[in-house]
């Protein structure tokens, strides 16, 4: 018989069985606000190992470690300048992980071998109630197979990983639907290597100057070093080979609708007028809120559909559409038609 993934609720006795899971070293799905995360105790080697197997993610892509509580940030990092602390007032529980030097009892396999750590509060009760009952941090990436679009319903993460972890809690569908945003620190200075939720307009109250890392919007350079390992790997990608269209609503039906038509499939990001459109779509939402909420479900149903070719139109930059056209262009490997 074929080993089941368990499927725990939010009651308190489920999260105290899945806290009794991740004490004897397992690895437990969890939900947050942001997407599904695989979670580990962050000081166990053995137990983070397990994460990585599990999904197939290079052993130098650093974790990020999940705390429950700001004082528990000095049990990670080894060192709070005044701007991480000012963000963690500002931001927390909330989906911004920030990037400080490593507390030494993090094991060198959660962190990717770096001397720094990612760390973030997340606002999700269940996934705080699961750190408290656990007793120490959780290391947890996002809980897909390393390379398909993050999850954010606990089918995802069963679709991708059942049979490979002992439980996921469901705690429904993720509020953000989009990871955190990354943030390290230069000087006086807030640098985003992943856009998210918390906006770069949100950062400037803490400090005039917020930049965006090349990496956010471009390919890898792999002469320069990478600022943050994750920008080196492929990810959320669906099995269909997607394509960014960077153009207005009439050229985009325009051009699509000249290209091989058998298994195209459209992203819709916006309130196009499909009226007479004969191609299949799946509409993201018109709003960056939706958008984002929606962008990795959209991925997944569009590989049920048997899709081959998903033509997507760039979204817009602002707020949220920032971190959709981030993981946007990583699903399509920055392949950016410019009409
Ligand atoms: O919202 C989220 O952040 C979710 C939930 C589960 O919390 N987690 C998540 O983890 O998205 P993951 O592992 O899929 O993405 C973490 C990203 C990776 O790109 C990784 O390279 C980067 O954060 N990262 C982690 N630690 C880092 C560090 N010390 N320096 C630079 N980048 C780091
Ligand atoms: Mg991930």
């Amino acid at each position: 018989m074929t080993f089941q993934t368990k499927m725990l609720d939010c009651s308190a006795e489920s999260i105290e069985s899945a806290a009794r899971l991740i004490k004897s070293g397992e690895i437990v799905g969890m939900p947050t606000e942001t997407v599904y995360g695989l979670a580990a105790d962050a000081f166990n080697e053995a137990a983070v190992e397990k994460i990585f197997k599990a999904k197939g993610r290079p052993a130098d892509n650093p974790l990020i470690v999940h705390i429950s509580d700001i004082a528990m940030i000095s049990e990670a990092a080894s060192e709070i300048p005044a701007l991480a602390l000012k963000c963690a007032k500002e931001f927390w529980p909330g989906p911004l992980t920030m990037v400080l030097p490593k507390n030494p009892d993090i094991p060198s396999v959660t962190s990717g071998g770096l001397d720094t750590v990612g760390i973030r509060m997340p606002s999700h009760p269940a996934t705080k109630a699961l750190i408290e009952a656990s007793g120490t941090p959780l290391a947890a990436p996002s809980a897909n197979i390393s390379g398909s679009p993050s999850p954010t319903c606990a089918e995802h993460v069963l679709n991708d990983l059942n049979g490979k972890i002992p439980a996921v809690i469901d705690g429904g569908v993720c509020d953000a639907g989009i990871e955190s945003t990354v943030i390290c620190f230069e000087q006086n200075a807030i640098k985003i290597l992943r856009p998210g939720k918390i906006t770069a307009q949100m950062l400037a109250q803490i400090t005039p100057d917020v930049r965006l890392d090349k990496g956010v919007l471009h390919p890898f350079d792999s002469d320069k070093p990478v600022a943050s390992p994750g920008m080196k790997y492929k990810h959320y990608s669906p099995k269909a080979e997607v394509i960014v269209i960077d153009s207005d609503a009439d050229e985009f039906f325009y051009y699509v609708s000249k290209q091989d038509k058998s298994g195209a499939l459209c992203l819709i990001f916006g309130d196009e007028n499909l009226d007479g459109f004969n191609l299949p779509y799946i509409s993201v939402g018109a709003t960056d809120v939706q958008q984002a909420h929606n962008l990795f479900d959209a991925l997944r149903q569009a590989d049920e559909r048997g899709a081959k070719t998903i033509y997507a139109r760039c979204p817009k930059l602002d707020g949220m559409g920032m971190a959709v056209y981030n993981r946007l262009l990583r699903a399509a490997a920055f392949r950016v038609v410019k009409l």
